[in-house]
């Protein structure tokens, strides 16, 4: 398992990616990351394996969150990580050994999803090694999105501008299937501050199809608890009724 350092430690990275103002082209995906990560395990822990349906919507969240990991690990290392070692040789080694341990418990995790679905009289015991094994490769990722946002978010600061570094993220999104930007839309979006929801929203309104405007405007209109509902809204300058009036209002 990662460690990235004692308490000094952590305070230390906190307060230089605190202190610097800059784009930061993890804290969105790691925010739905962290969302769907936590929302899986929980899942996980309370289904009653006795419940067909209820079994295999929490198998199914598994694999899609495995999925996820795995495509965004990806992106990082052909995106990310190339952009850091063009500029910073050696930058990402430790993370990128990291990526190769977390590709093997990907696998692991599948194996033991399909072994949960596949043996009726062993699925609690599989499901309880499956919830066991999730939590600490939940525990690492945070531990590893952590030290992504601190010590590589300092090397790209050092060694990029933020134009560079929105071009980087807006090249990673254009490469996206859409089938994955519904299924990270459905866990950034309502786990983001209001202020970064309103600006991705408004991003997409003035730089995509209309299509893509009001399919993720639906989406929060479905996700979010009703405050920040009306806050999106109104920082978007429309009316907070049914999405299809809104967009025809815009
Ligand atoms: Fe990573």
């Amino acid at each position: 398992m990662a460690v990235t350092g004692n308490t000094h430690g952590f305070a230390q990275q906190d307060q230089q990616a605190q202190q610097a103002p800059r784009f930061d082209i993890y804290v969105r995906i790691h925010k739905a990351l962290r969302a769907f990560m936590a929302d899986t395990l929980l899942r996980v822990g309370r289904t009653d394996t006795d419940d067909e349906a209820e079994l295999r919507g929490s198998l199914s969240q598994v694999r899609d969150l495995l999925s996820a990991c795995e495509q965004h690990l990806h992106k990082e290392n052909d995106y990310v990580h190339a952009a850091m070692e063009a500029r910073v040789p050696g930058s990402t080694t430790r993370i990128a050994h990291e990526h190769e341990t977390h590709m093997a418990e990907i696998r692991a995790l599948r194996a033991l999803t399909d072994r949960v679905g596949a043996v009726p009289a062993a699925r609690a015991d599989a499901i309880r090694e499956l919830y066991r094994q999730l939590s600490l490769f939940v525990a690492e990722n945070y531990e590893h999105m952590h030290f992504e946002e601190t010590r590589h978010n300092a090397v790209l600061w050092a060694s990029h501008t933020d134009m560079e570094l929105l071009d980087i993220e807006n090249r990673i999104v254009a490469s996206l299937p859409q089938e994955t930007v519904g299924v990270i839309a459905r866990w950034m979006l309502p786990n983001v501050t209001p202020a970064e929801r309103a600006l991705m929203l408004a991003g997409i309104r003035d730089n995509a199809p209309a299509e893509a405007f009001t399919g993720l405007l639906d989406v929060c209109r479905t996700l979010l608890p009703m405050p920040d509902w009306m806050k999106l809204t109104r920082a978007l300058g429309l009316p907070s009724g049914p999405t299809q009036a809104v967009w025809a209002a815009g």
